[in-house]
């Protein structure tokens, strides 16, 4: 059932009287009914309570109806629910033959509407207080009324009780008030944080979308320099194999001059043969040969080595499709880093590589890992250029070194540039700040090298920087990330 909002409804005084002696159903009419009582026992009832003199009729405003029978009573109080004007209370007698008692009225109303305030009206204790809770239940809906009647009793109760019944529905009203409230401010923050997971999926995306970015731009970057990288070798390699080719060809032509004197019957040679095979060895110049050859193949063999392991570095650089951590040599994967990354410090500066050869693998996103180490020996190479200056005879040094630290393993990128300023310390891990010109710098370096460090692998990246003397990036990896974690937590 659903009623008015509360400012806007009227009190109601609505009051249901079920006996079956119709004389009482008269009193009550006299004591409740609108302006009837004016003449009688209400101005009594009033002068009584309020120790006034009442010389005018007062309207109560009760509108009283009656039911003979409890079974009645029952049917009018769902006729009324069903009108969407229910009663706030009734008065109803205890015994009622020959149809149900008072409290088995009670009991079969309150199971239609509970929220109705009864008065129990009775001429002796047909039941005690402590039988009747048994049979309907403890309520606070229920009062006893001893008959005779006392007027100022059955005012004060009905006044009362429409009040109580009119409270009731407040503080129902405001409940569902409040419970629509809770329930739009609780969709309000669901939509809010569906519209957060969306938007942190959206971003996780973005972040792996840029690192995928950052990586193919570096790889772009790298080509030009990994070309020339195996250009040098594929060159010497061509020279000496053409070397060897001619080589063999002439050595071939000696050795086919010498095949006939092998036959069983053939003659030995005569002296013109003899002076011309010897013009024909000094032509050759064996002892050269004997000198060249395998130098010449050992340098090939040297190069075909050095294409090699850059090709398997780029591999390993790329790695491409390892989404997943793998347990790796971290040495090795800064090697291979290295190695692509050639051209991009070696006219800059000297690399030094103190690796702990008895570092344990480290559980890794290979790609990402080498990632990071390209970024940081770049900004490497960018500082210490501004100290020595593009393409000048004296170079710096970038150190690079692993060791383990209990639990953690760290890698350390030195390199003997400019240093941060102090103003840029604070910012360097900023996604897009850049100190760089255009097309030197974007300034996701480091923010990504920060992400991958920090979120991805558990652990920590920071820097010590000296103006002037240079920058060291420390990067620190748990062995076991899921046991940090718990000892974080
Ligand atoms: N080793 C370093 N020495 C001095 N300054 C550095 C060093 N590494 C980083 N910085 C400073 O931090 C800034 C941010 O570095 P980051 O690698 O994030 O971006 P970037 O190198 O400017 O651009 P990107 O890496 O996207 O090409 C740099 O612009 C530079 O000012
Ligand atoms: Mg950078």
């Amino acid at each position: 059932m659903s009623l008015e909002p509360s400012a806007a409804r009227k009190p109601n005084r609505r009051i249901l009287i079920i006996d079956d002696n119709r004389a009482i159903h008269d009193d009550f009419h006299k004591i409740l009914g609108a302006g009837a009582a004016g003449a009688s026992g209400l101005d009594d009832a009033e002068a009584a309570l309020f120790g006034t003199e009442n010389t005018k009729a007062v309207s109560l405003g009760f509108e009283v109806d009656s039911a003979l029978q409890g079974k009645e009573g029952l049917e009018r109080v769902q006729r009324a629910l069903q009108e969407g004007r229910p009663y706030a209370m009734a008065f109803v007698d205890m015994r009622m033959p020959p149809g149900w008692d008072g409290v088995e009225t009670i009991a079969r109303i309150w199971e239609a509407y509970p929220d109705l305030q009864v008065v129990v009206c009775t001429a002796y204790s047909d039941y005690s207080w402590d039988e009747m809770m048994a049979k309907i239940g403890q309520s606070d809906r229920l009062l006893i009324l001893k008959k005779p009647f006392d007027v100022v009793e059955v005012l004060q109760m009905a006044n009362a009780l429409v009040a109580k019944w009119d409270l009731l529905q407040q503080t129902r009203t405001h409940v569902d008030e409040l419970e629509g409230r809770i329930r739009e401010r609780t969709q309000a923050l669901e939509s809010a944080n569906t519209a957060l997971q969306t938007e942190i999926a959206d971003r996780n995306k973005m972040e792996i979308q840029l690192r995928h970015a950052q990586k193919m731009e570096s790889i772009g970057q790298l080509a030009a320099g990994i070309a020339h990288e195996i250009n040098t070798p594929t060159q010497y390699i061509g020279d000496n194999t053409r070397f060897v080719q001619e080589s063999c060809r002439d050595l071939l032509a000696l050795v086919g001059r010498l095949a006939p004197l092998t036959a069983p019957d053939a003659a030995p040679p005569d002296a013109a043969w003899l002076a011309q095979f010897r013009e024909q060895v000094a032509r050759a110049d064996l002892d050269y040969l004997a000198v060249e050859m395998p130098k010449a193949i050992a340098q090939s063999l040297d190069g075909v080595a050095r294409v090699a392991k850059i090709v398997r570095a780029m591999k390993e650089f790329s790695h491409p499709g390892t989404a997943e951590k793998t347990p790796i040599d971290l040495n090795h994967a800064i090697d291979s880093t290295l190695t692509v990354a050639t051209t991009e410090w070696k006219y800059v500066a000297d690399l030094v590589t103190e690796f702990d050869a008895s570092l344990p693998p480290v559980s890794c996103l290979p790609g990402e890992f080498n990632q990071v180490i390209l970024n940081l020996v770049v900004n490497a190479c960018h500082a210490i250029t501004d100290v020595v200056g593009a393409g000048g005879t004296s170079k710096g040094t970038i150190t690079i070194s692993t060791r383990r630290d209990g639990e953690w393993v760290e890698v350390r990128v030195r390199d003997s540039g400019t240093g941060i300023p102090e103003p840029a310390r604070a910012r360097i891990f900023d996604p897009f700040f850049t100190t760089k010109g255009v097309g030197k710098g974007t300034g996701q370096g480091l923010a990504i090298a920060h992400a991958v460090i920090v979120e991805k692998h558990g652990g920590t990246i920071h820097f010590e920087t000296e103006m002037g003397q240079g920058t060291t990036f420390i990067i620190r990896i748990p062995l076991q990330p899921a046991a940090i974690a718990r000892q974080a937590a």
